[in-house]
C-alpha cells in the first residue's frame, strides 16, 4: 500500500477533523502517499482530490465539522456512480481510502470495496451513536456535553419560573443523546425510541411530583421518539400544565470537540493506517470495552441493535 486517501461522509461530527488530521498525518509517518477528498463520495466522482502535507491539517484539531466538508451522494449508491468514484481512486493509483461516517458511508464503502478491490477503513463518525458495533462513535461525547450544557441553562430558567420543560434532542433511532444527557443533566423523563412510554403516566407522575415538593421537570425527548408537539398538548390536556419546549437542533452537531473525541480520533486513524499499510481486507473501526477493535464491513453492520437498559431504567428513579 503506497498511497491513501481519506473523506468524510454524511452527518458531520465533532472529531472528524481530528480523525483526519490523525490519519493525515500517522499515514505520512508510515511513508504513505496521502491525499485528501472534498464532499465524501461527491468530491470522489468529481474528482474533488488533492496531495496533502503534514500542514494540510494544521490548525483543524480544536475546530467542529469538517475540514473536507460533507455531503450525501444519491449518485453512490449507484454502481455507476460507485465506478465514477474508482476511477478517481485509480487514476492516483490509490488503493486504500479512510471513510469517516455513519450507517450509510459504511454500506457505501462496503459496496466500493466488494465491487473494485478497494481497500477501506471505515471510522465512525457521528453524533448519534446508533452504530451497533462500537461502543462509542466520534462526536458523541462533545454532543452530549453540549445537550448538558443546554439542560443546563433550561434547568436554571425553568427553575425560576416553577415550569415544565421539553428539551427534543437530535436521534431518529437512536436514543443515545437523550439517554446520557438525560441521566448527567438531572432529567425527570427520558423519552428513547428503543422503548415505548405512556405519557398519561408521565402526566400522572408529574402531578404526583408535586406533591413531593418538586416545583420544575424536565423531559429529554429524542426526535425519532415522538411528536413534541402532541406530547406536549397531551401533558397539557391531563394536567393543565402549559410545557415550555425547546429544540437543540443542529447546535448539537458543532462545536469544538472535547478530549473523548480527540483521542478516540486519534487512536482510531492509527488503527485505520495500520491496517492499510498491512493490506487487510476492509474493516470498520470501533472501540469495545475500552479497546480498540476492527470488524469485518458486513460483521459489524449486522450486529444486533443495543441499548443500555440498565441505565434507562434509573433515570427516572434518580430524579424522584
Ligand atoms: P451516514 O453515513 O451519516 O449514515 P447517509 O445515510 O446519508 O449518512 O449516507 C451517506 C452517503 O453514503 C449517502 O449519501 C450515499 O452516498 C452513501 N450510501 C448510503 N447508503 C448506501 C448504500 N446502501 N449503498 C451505497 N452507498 C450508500
Ligand atoms: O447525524 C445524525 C443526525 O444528526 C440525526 O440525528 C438528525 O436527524 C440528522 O442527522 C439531521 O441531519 P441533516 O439535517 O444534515 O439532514
Amino acid at each position: 500500500m503506497k498511497k491513501i486517501a481519506v473523506l468524510t461522509s454524511g452527518g458531520d461530527a465533532p472529531g472528524m477533523n481530528a480523525a483526519i488530521r490523525a490519519t493525515v498525518r500517522y499515514a505520512l509517518y508510515k511513508g504513505l502517499d496521502v491525499y485528501g477528498v472534498e464532499r465524501g463520495y461527491t468530491g470522489l466522482i468529481n474528482g474533488d482530490i488533492s496531495r496533502f502535507n503534514s500542514r494540510s491539517v494544521s490548525d483543524t484539531i480544536h475546530k467542529g465539522g469538517t475540514m473536507l466538508k460533507t455531503s450525501r451522494c444519491p449518485q453512490f449508491t449507484e454502481i455507476e456512480g460507485r465506478r465514477l468514484a474508482h476511477e478517481t481512486l485509480a487514476a492516483y493509483n490509490i488503493t486504500g481510502l479512510v471513510v469517516i461516517g455513519g450507517d450509510g458511508s459504511f454500506r457505501g464503502a462496503k459496496a466500493l470495496s466488494d465491487e473494485f478491490g478497494v481497500k477501506v477503513m471505515g471510522i465512525p463518525g457521528t453524533i448519534d451513536n446508533d452504530l451497533n458495533y462500537t461502543d462509542y462513535t466520534l462526536g458523541f461525547d462533545t454532543a452530549v456535553n453540549t445537550t448538558i450544557w443546554a439542560i443546563n441553562s433550561l434547568r436554571d430558567t425553568m427553575g425560576s419560573h416553577d415550569r415544565v420543560s421539553l428539551l427534543e434532542v437530535m436521534g431518529r433511532g437512536c436514543g443515545d443523546i437523550a439517554l446520557y444527557a438525560g441521566i448527567a443533566g438531572g432529567a425527570e423523563y427520558v423519552i428513547v425510541p428503543e422503548v415505548p412510554y405512556d405519557i398519561d403516566a408521565i402526566c400522572r407522575d408529574i402531578k404526583s411530583s408535586q406533591k413531593r415538593g418538586k416545583t420544575s421537570n424536565m423531559i429529554i425527548l429524542a426526535e425519532g421518539a415522538g411528536n413534541k408537539e402532541e406530547i406536549v398538548a397531551r401533558i397539557k390536556e391531563k394536567t393543565g400544565i402549559s410545557v415550555k419546549t425547546t429544540t437543540l437542533g443542529h447546535i448539537q452537531r458543532g462545536g469544538s470537540p472535547n478530549m473523548a473525541d480527540r483521542v478516540l480520533a486519534a487512536r482510531m486513524a492509527v488503527k485505520a493506517v495500520d491496517l492499510l499499510c498491512e493490506e487487510s481486507d476492509s474493516r470498520l473501526i470501533g472501540i469495545r470495552n475500552k479497546q480498540i477493535i476492527a470488524d469485518p464491513i458486513d460483521e459489524a453492520l449486522a450486529m444486533p441493535k443495543r441499548f443500555n437498559e440498565e441505565l434507562y431504567s434509573v433515570a427516572h428513579i434518580l430524579s424522584l
